[in-house]
């Protein structure tokens, strides 16, 4: 066995080369998770061994004990700030002030973007870390150690040899765009206060007085100079010092870069300006600073600034503006957005109109109402959106807003699921927004499996006006495509040559229809696939079939019954309760259905059905508040029927047994119009369903009942003596000649005769792959 001090001393190698090659050389060299398994494996030797503990350990980073106030550090060397450059001008200014005092022409300066989040300064003792501040006044700020050990681009003690015994390093501490829109995205999932935008991330997150939520943070961090230097010395110009920074260990801006006289800082301005957008994080501009350390000395400063750096500032990213009115955009997927529509407004050099409010929960929090003055901010290629309200410029009377109960596009209604932030449309067939992914959906191999419907064609079927919804898919003829083709190809520019010659190819457009011809015939649960409705993925559209084994029986169901299949739980009864309530989805069916869609497998529901169809167990799952199970058995024995319990006056309920808190929650459930409907709704489908239930389970159909198989040519998985029996295990009936009484003919390798008897007779033909796909579904 290793000794534990040789062991230890290794790992932390390993994990400071880990995190140096990732924060600073962004070269990383082992994966994530590998590197949480060596510092677990630190932590639990330094807890078997206390000895063995230091303080700057990458252990250390977790976040000590919270304090109840940070102490004050004086600034050995104050921290300056900036002077501002807003134009060429004053950058050319700022140039020829340099020249004229140091009387050198063609300076060189070092350009680096200019981020945006917190100064701070960190003071290394014999290369050890050992405290750190923030700016503060520049002359005092607060003693912020133990959050900034949390910080794991901060490096605990430096790398290499040669630093001086004080060294101050100077930098910014920040949180990347990417980390902070997934810390709001988190924020706003589960009702968190949302940040308004990163240099706040940063700051308060730097302020925690509890380091262990700093811990939690994604900062990072930018070296970007020096305070303090004793016991040692530094490079002679400021380029060469953040190298050599870079080289104790701390990230530097691979955008730093040495540039020549104004010309060079123009067009290093130009440069990082045309990526902002595009960097990992917020920058407000760029500073330059004269690279020779002698010249810097020789310019000195003014008041609080250098004379030998300036800062020159982009377009802010945030303004404000009024909110001329709350719209809501519905999603491909149908989600409900709420989007502010704004007075115009510049924000860092596009103009804004419209900023999203990301869902109900942020325009609560915010309580943005029409009226408002707001701050929007635009960064990178995120979609404005507004931070702030203004509450002191408000309107009088502006009213607080409130999600719309119908969706603008087709009028279905807008649903919440409980405990979620995002509201959605419940029109997931008939809303146009929704179209053409309901469209690609319904087609897709695992639904109704429409071969070649690739999404160009979706796309522009969809936008030329062929498919209104899913259900326009089996009206459209071979002229509808070859025209849509057409006038796609023109509006795109990629009419083929050969079609400018004259020829159109049609083969592509008669396959489409045939496989859409195809896809006609279906089974229950790839239909209940396909219409799209939220939360029934493949597994729970296969249970609605074999539980209720009718789409006609389906359709109508009242969202509690959904319930008594396995594995729904309430919200997802409740979804396609939604979705079948909705007029426009309904209607697609009948279309659907009206043109020629067939589901083969219809069979009666289940009489495991029958445990459970009771007016008890209905009361049960319509999730009454304070109506538990015994509760719902009281009442069932009491009343017999929805009907009766709908009829009974309030205080019926108490005779029948309930505590009156469970009855006066009831009574006040059923006051609800709606409720009392649904319950009668409930009673009316159990009463159907047990009509349908059969009294015991019929023998189970097979999914090849009464189909007659032909098996012919070689296949490479199995004998065609072991796919017959499989075969015949599903219900079919396998033959060895074909006739038009043949359902199928299954093909293999060199089919022969059978197979060319079997496409002259137009009768369907499997290969091996096909089979080998039905057999393990059906296994
Ligand atoms: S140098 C003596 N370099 O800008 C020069 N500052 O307005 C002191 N900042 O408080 C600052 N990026 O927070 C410098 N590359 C950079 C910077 C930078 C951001 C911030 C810093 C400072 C403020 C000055």
């Amino acid at each position: 066995m290793t000794n534990p001090a040789t062991r230890a001393t290794k790992l932390r190698q390993q994990l400071d080369d880990a995190s140096y090659r990732y924060h600073v050389l962004d070269e990383p060299n082992i994966p994530d998770a590998e590197y949480d398994r060596l510092l677990r494996e630190l932590d639990e030797l330094e807890a078997a061994h206390p000895e063995l503990a230091t303080p700057d350990s990458p252990t250390q980073r977790v976040g000590n004990a919270p304090s109840s106030k940070f102490a004050e550090v004086r600034h050995a060397i104050p921290m300056l700030s900036l002077g501002n450059a807003f134009s060429e001008a004053e950058v050319r200014d700022f140039v020829r002030r340099i020249e004229e005092k140091l009387k050198r022409p063609v300076l060189e300066f070092s350009a680096e973007p200019k981020l945006d989040g917190l100064a701070i300064s960190l003071r290394y003792e014999k290369g050890r870390f050992v405290q750190g501040a923030t700016r503060g006044d520049g002359a005092s700020g607060e003693d912020v150690t133990a959050n900034l050990r949390t910080v794991k681009a901060i490096p605990l003690h430096l790398r290499g040899k040669g630093w001086p015994a004080i060294l101050e390093v100077r930098g910014e501490v920040y949180m990347p765009r990417a980390a902070f829109e997934k810390y709001n995205e988190q924020a706003r999932l589960h009702g968190g206060k949302v940040l308004a935008n990163p240099r706040n991330g940063a700051a308060g997150s730097l302020r925690q007085l509890d380091p262990r939520l700093t811990a939690q943070r994604p900062l990072a961090f930018f070296a970007y100079g020096v305070g303090l230097v004793e016991g040692g010395a530094l490079p002679d110009t400021h380029s060469a010092t953040l190298k050599q920074l870079r080289e104790w260990g701390f990230p530097v801006s691979s955008e730093s870069k040495v540039v020549e006289g104004v010309q060079g800082l123009l067009d290093y301005y130009g440069r990082i300006g045309g990526k902002r957008d595009a960097l990992a994080f917020d920058i407000d501009g760029v500073v330059y600073k004269l690279d020779d350390n002698a010249g810097q000395r020789e310019m000195g400063f003014v008041s609080r600034a250098p004379r030998w750096a300036i800062a020159h500032k982009f377009p802010a990213q945030e303004q404000s503006t009024t909110v001329e009115a709350i719209e809501i955009q519905i999603g491909r997927t149908g989600a409900a957005t709420p989007v502010a529509r704004l007075k115009p407004v510049q924000v860092a050099g596009v103009v804004v109109t419209n900023a999203t409010l990301h869902n109900a929960d942020q325009i609560a929090r915010l309580d943005v109402r029409v009226g408002d003055t707001v701050i929007v901010r635009r960064a990178g290629d995120v979609i404005p959106e507004v931070v702030n309200v203004m509450l002191e410029q408000r309107p009088k009377g502006a009213k607080p807003w409130k999600m719309p109960a119908a969706c603008p596009i087709c009028g279905s209604e807008i649903v919440r699921e409980e405990g979620e932030a995002a509201w959605r449309c419940s029109g997931e067939l008939s809303c146009p927004a929704q179209r053409k992914e309901a469209i690609r959906h319904f087609a897709s191999r695992r639904a109704m499996d429409v071969d070649g419907l690739g999404d160009r064609f979706i796309e522009a079927l969809s936008d030329l006006g062929y498919l209104q919804s899913v259900a326009d898919l089996y009206k459209l003829t071979l002229e509808d495509l070859l025209e849509m083709k057409r006038r796609a190809d023109e509006r795109d520019g990629t009419t083929p040559e050969t079609v400018k010659a004259g020829k159109v190819a049609t083969k592509w457009a008669e396959n489409l229809i045939e496989a859409v011809d195809r896809s006609r015939n279906t089974t229950l649960e790839r239909f209940l696939f396909a219409l799209g409705i939220q939360h029934v993925g493949e597994s729970t559209a296969k249970a609605l079939a074999a539980w209720f084994g009718d789409l006609q029986v389906i359709r109508h169901l009242p969202w509690p019954l959904f319930k008594h299949v396995p594995d729904v739980g309430g919200e997802v009864a409740r979804s396609i309760g939604h979705f079948l309530d909705q007029p426009g989805n309904q209607q697609v069916i009948d279309e659907l259905l009206a043109r020629g869609v067939k589901i083969s497998d219809a069979h009666p529901p289940t009489a495991k059905l029958r445990e459970g169809l009771d007016v008890a167990t209905l009361l049960v799952d319509l999730e009454i508040p304070k109506v538990t199970r015994v509760r719902a058995e009281q009442l069932g024995n009491a009343f017999g029927t929805a009907q009766a319990l709908v009829d009974a006056p309030a205080h019926q309920f108490v005779s029948a047994g309930l505590p009156s808190e469970s009855a006066n929650a009831l009574a006040t459930w059923l006051e609800v119009p709606d409720n009392a409907s649904l319950l009668l709704r409930s009673g009316d489908a159990i009463g159907q369903l047990l009509a349908a239930v059969p009294e015991t389970e019929a023998i189970v159909a097979g999914p090849l009942d009464g189909k007659t198989v032909v098996l012919t040519g070689s296949l490479s998985s199995m004998s065609r003596d072991e796919a017959g029996e499989k075969l015949e295990a599903l219900g079919a009936k396998v033959a060895g000649s074909v006739s038009k009484k043949t359902s199928l003919v299954v093909a293999g390798e060199a089919a022969g005769s059978k197979l060319a008897k079997a496409e002259e007779l137009g009768v369907e033909v499997w290969d091996e792959q096909r089979l080998l796909d039905f057999l393990a579904k059906h296994s």
